[in-house]
Parts: C-alpha cells; sequence; structure tokens
C-alpha cells in the first residue's frame, strides 16, 4: 500500500500515528518525550563533559567527547525544540561550543556524529554562521580520510598510520550527511562527491544478498582491492550487528534523500527488510541478529531508536506504510520496556543499550546515542515539522 508524503508525514496539529491508534500510542510518545525532557532538566545542571555510558545508572564522560560528543548537545536541541525553553538552547550552545577543538580532528571518521546532531542543528536553528562555518571546517576533515584507489572513508586510524588503513565501517553512512549539508552550503561539489561515492562502495561490498551487513569491510589501502567482510561490534564477520544495521537504514534513506538516486533507497529497503523480518514480537532488536544465541540474547535499544528513526523515513521516502507501521511498534515498545522511568536515581532516558557486546563494554546500559535517536524518533512522530527544521527532512 502507498501513501502520500502528507499522509505520512501526518495531518497538520494532529499526533501523526497511524489512523485509529492515535490516542494510545500519542500519549505514550508525548509521556515519553516529557520523560526525556523531565530528565534532561534534574541532569543537566551536573554535566559539565560528555556522557558516554552509564554505569549503575550514572553517566560516565569523555572529555574529549571521543565519537559520541555531538549527541549530548544534540538532546538539548530536540529539547529546545519541543518545548521552546531557552535553558536547552543555553545547555545545547555551551555542550556544543566544548567541541570546538575537534572540528580540525582527521583521526577519526566521526565528525558527521559529532558535528551534526550538534552544529549543524545549531545553525539550523539560530541561522548563526559560525555553527555552520564550524560543520563545513568538520566536513573538510572529513574528507581528507577519503581513499580515492578503494572509494572509501577510512574509518579509524591516524592519517598516514598503518592499523587500519583498509578499513570501512557501515557506521560511516551516518556521517555522510555533514558532507551533504556542506556541499549544500558552499556550492561545491566535492564534498557530495565523495559521500555518494563512499555510500556506493558500501552498498557494493557490505549488502548480502538476503539483505544482512557485516560490520565492516576491508580493503587494501593502497591498490583499493578487496579483503573482504570483518567485524569489530558485531559476533563474526558473518553475522549482523543490529546497530550497523540500523545506521544503515537510516544512512541510505538519508543519501537517497539528499541524492534521489534509486539504488540508495532499494539498499536502505533491503536492510530494513532483513532487519524486520530479525525483530522478535518484543520489537526490541538484539545485538546481533546472528549470535548464536539470538533471539534470546542481550537487547541493543539503541538500535531500535535508530532504525525507528530511519523507518520512519524510509515510509516517506518509499511511499510505504509498512515502514511507519514497524517504527511505530518498536517506538512504542521502546518507551514501554525500555525506559529507565521507574528508577528515579537513573541519569539517562532509554535503558538496555548495548555498547560492544563482543569486547564485553555497556552491556545493557544507557547510550547518548540511544537517548537521541529517541528523542529524534517521537519528534518525527509528535511534531514533523518542527523536527525537519533542525535535521533537515
Ligand atoms: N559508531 C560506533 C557505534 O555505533 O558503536
Amino acid at each position: 500500500m502507498t501513501f502520500t508524503r502528507r499522509t505520512l508525514l501526518g495531518a497538520a496539529g494532529a499526533v501523526a500515528v497511524l489512523p485509529g491508534e492515535a490516542s494510545a500510542s500519542g500519549r505514550l510518545f508525548r509521556e515519553s518525550l516529557d520523560y526525556a525532557l523531565g530528565k534532561l532538566r534534574q541532569v543537566a545542571p551536573n554535566v559539565t563533559s560528555f556522557p558516554e555510558e552509564t554505569k549503575f545508572e550514572k553517566w560516565t564522560y569523555v572529555n574529549s567527547g571521543g565519537w559520541v560528543g555531538g549527541f549530548w548537545p544534540g538532546m538539548h536541541w530536540l529539547a529546545f525544540l519541543d518545548s521552546g525553553d531557552e535553558q536547552f538552547k543555553a545547555w545545547a550552545v555551551e555542550s556544543a561550543l566544548r567541541l570546538s577543538p575537534r572540528r580540525t580532528d582527521t583521526s577519526i571518521h566521526d565528525l558527521g556524529f559529532l558535528f551534526y546532531p550538534s552544529w549543524v542543528t545549531a545553525y539550523r536553528l539560530t541561522g548563526d554562521a559560525s555553527w555552520r562555518d564550524g560543520a563545513v571546517q568538520a566536513a573538510s576533515s572529513l574528507i581528507q580520510r577519503y581513499n580515492e584507489k578503494g572509494r572509501f572513508i577510512r574509518a579509524w586510524g591516524a592519517l598516514g598510520t598503518p592499523a587500519n588503513a583498509g578499513r570501512a565501517i557501515m557506521d560511516t553512512m551516518m556521517n555522510l550527511d555533514l558532507l551533504t549539508f556542506a556541499s549544500e552550503q558552499t556550492g561545491e561539489s566535492r564534498f557530495l562527491d565523495v559521500a555518494v561515492a563512499h555510500a556506493l562502495t558500501t552498498r557494493a561490498k557490505f549488502i548480502r544478498p538476503d539483505g544482512s551487513t557485516p560490520h565492516v569491510f576491508d580493503f587494501n589501502p593502497d591498490t583499493g582491492e578487496d579483503i573482504g567482510p570483518n567485524t569489530n561490534q558485531g559476533y563474526s564477520p558473518t553475522s549482523c550487528w543490529s546497530r550497523g544495521q540500523a545506521w544503515g537504514i537510516y544512512g541510505f534513506t538519508t543519501m537517497y534523500r539528499r541524492t534521489r538516486r534509486r539504488e540508495f533507497l532499494e539498499a536502505a529497503r533491503k536492510l530494513a527488510d532483513f532487519a524486520l523480518d530479525a525483530l522478535t514480537p518484543d520489537h526490541v532488536p538484539v545485538w546481533d541478529y546472528r549470535s548464536p544465541l539470538a533471539p534470546n540474547d542481550v537487547k541493543d535499544s539503541s538500535a531500535g531508536a535508530i532504525m525507528a528513526c530511519g523507518l520512519l523515513d524510509l515510509a516517506v521516502a518509499s511511499g510505504r506504510l509498512s515502514y511507519r507501521v514497524a517504527a511505530l511498534r518498536i517506538l512504542d515498545a521502546l518507551c514501554r520496556t525500555c525506559l529507565t522511568t521507574r528508577s528515579e536515581r537513573h541519569e539517562a532516558i532509554l535503558a538496555r543499550g548495548t555498547r560492544n557486546r563482543r569486547t564485553e563494554v555497556g552491556i545493557e546500559v544507557s547510550l547518548p546515542y540511544g537517548d537521541y535517536y529517541l528523542m529524534e524518533a517521537l519528534l518525527r512522530v509528535l511534531k514533523p515539522r518542527e523536527i525537519s527544521r533542525a535535521i533537515g527532512l
């Protein structure tokens, strides 16, 4: 069944849930977003660094921002967008500014994760050109990691060093919209060219015939020749790490929206169809769809939140209501079974995230990207026009 963009975005003023489902889920979603804003109000006054993961219900921090530093300011921008409360804006600005030194960091691929929810959103919501210029500077740093031979953005390792020089990962799909933003703002095609090339390579090398994906693909960094699939955070090179799959659904859909290239839409649908087929009736992804214990293994709620955002977007992009229905089921499950609401001392919003099961770091904890994408997904449902302003839908 296909629907118009207007139907899928929801009628103006109404809670944009499915016809007949509006009241129950709409109320739950609104209450969950209110809970998120309340939690931020409670916790933010004591936060002077970047939350990385929780230990025993309290945030632990990474002072440099690591790869996660964009999400804390991002959550405050979303809270500001929802409430108009200037206090959230002040927290967002303060936190985003602390990322400033990272604009010139060429040692990792995570510049999109760092600067999109923080500085790009800041520019879109405030119009202050210094945010835009900083985001473009970050994009300039990111494209230095492009390997022309293999046509991919190198994920890890400092430039000029051999370790991981030929390594591409699924997560990088989420860093490409920083590049499309830079091209749109500067009129320079070099950013978009790298984004399209990397997305085409990811499509060609990562996607298996059944729509599952490995976390990693290795190339010979000097010749660009294939070495093959691998993993860092998934169970094995032949498994399917659920957060990586979710990054892919979201990232390919975004690239389709920016370029209108059908192969990106088809890629997003293939990944989504595999993940939806692998979901259990509780609608919360297991950490790896192919771990030997799956589906009865630890969960990763962050994969669910990211996937819900991607599926809501994919429903609009493809005109297929079924993706929206699936997204709402995941979101409903996250709000019913994964919120921290029963623990007053908990500092995060969404529980049951898994950072890296393979290395046994952060199993069923809270993660700033879980919280951020939960808020984004709730706003995509409750306030589609407002969220469009912030993330450029
Ligand atoms: N981008 C790293 C992760 O998803 O854990």
